[in-house]
């Protein structure tokens, strides 16, 4: 695992293909996104209130829907997307995107009662927001082959930060990596062991059927 988070963020970036260029589009596209900021972080919650796993973050402990919490936390997307705007790849940025997933990930005191906030929504609603923005960038741009670039760089710097985001959920098992082994003759009559051969057979098209103990039976699918 990498700690050094804005050497992680710069490593993926350009994994990604996310470049300079992309960053000077979602730059430009600032003043079109924020001038219907409103109505984009409304869109985000009401698409989970539609929905009873995401809608009960946001209900009172009675059932009732828990208004200023709602408003707080459009206040907070709104934030956010602005920071998205100004992105740069610095200190700071992984920092706030750890701190926002840990906000997710590990409740508050005053609303421990609903849990964390599942991983997979943290995704479904970077994917919505994707949507949301190509959609405004579509509308509100007169080409619509800029549109597309715009979307294109907004997509990479969504995933970008959720990778960071999902790092407050810590799902990646750290192991850590260990010397190869030494070489063993040309290792063509090698025979994977345990999982290994399982996942060997399964991509050799499964036509011996080895257990994780490395033995092994003939399949139905093997010519009988
Ligand atoms: C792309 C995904 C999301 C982003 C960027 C985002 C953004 C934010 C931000 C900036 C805050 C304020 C953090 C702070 O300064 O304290 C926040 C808080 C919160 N968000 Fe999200 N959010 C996302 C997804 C979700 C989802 C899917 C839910 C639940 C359905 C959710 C529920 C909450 C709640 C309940 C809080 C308040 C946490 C607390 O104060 O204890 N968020 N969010």
């Amino acid at each position: 695992m990498i700690f050094d988070w804005p050497t992680r963020m710069q490593q993926m970036a350009d994994f990604m293909g996310f470049s300079e260029e992309d960053l000077e589009l979602v730059r430009a596209s600032g003043p079109i996104l924020l001038d219907r900021a409103d109505e984009l972080t409304s869109a985000v919650y009401d698409h989970f209130m539609q929905f009873p796993q995401t809608a009960r973050f946001f209900l009172t402990p009675e059932g009732e829907i828990d208004q200023t919490r709602l408003d707080r936390r459009k206040h907070s997307l709104a934030r956010w997307l602005r920071h998205s705007i100004d992105f740069r790849l610095d200190e700071q940025f992984p920092v706030f995107l750890l701190a926002m997933g840990v906000v997710h990930s590990n409740p508050s005191l005053e609303r421990g009662y609903l849990g964390s906030v599942p991983a997979r929504f943290m995704i479904g609603t970077m994917s919505f927001a994707q949507t949301a923005i190509a959609g405004v960038l579509l509308e509100e741009m007169l080409d619509p082959a800029q549109a597309l670039r715009t979307s294109n760089a907004w997509n990479k710097l969504l995933m970008l930060q959720l990778d960071v985001l999902l790092a407050g959920y810590v799902t990646e098992t750290p192991t850590p990596a260990t010397e190869p082994p030494a070489p063993l003759g040309d290792g063509s009559g090698e025979e994977p062991q345990g999982v290994r051969r399982v996942l060997t057979n399964i991509l050799d098209g499964n036509r011996t059927n080895g257990n994780a103990n490395g033995a092994s039976e003939q399949t139905q699918g093997d010519g009988q």
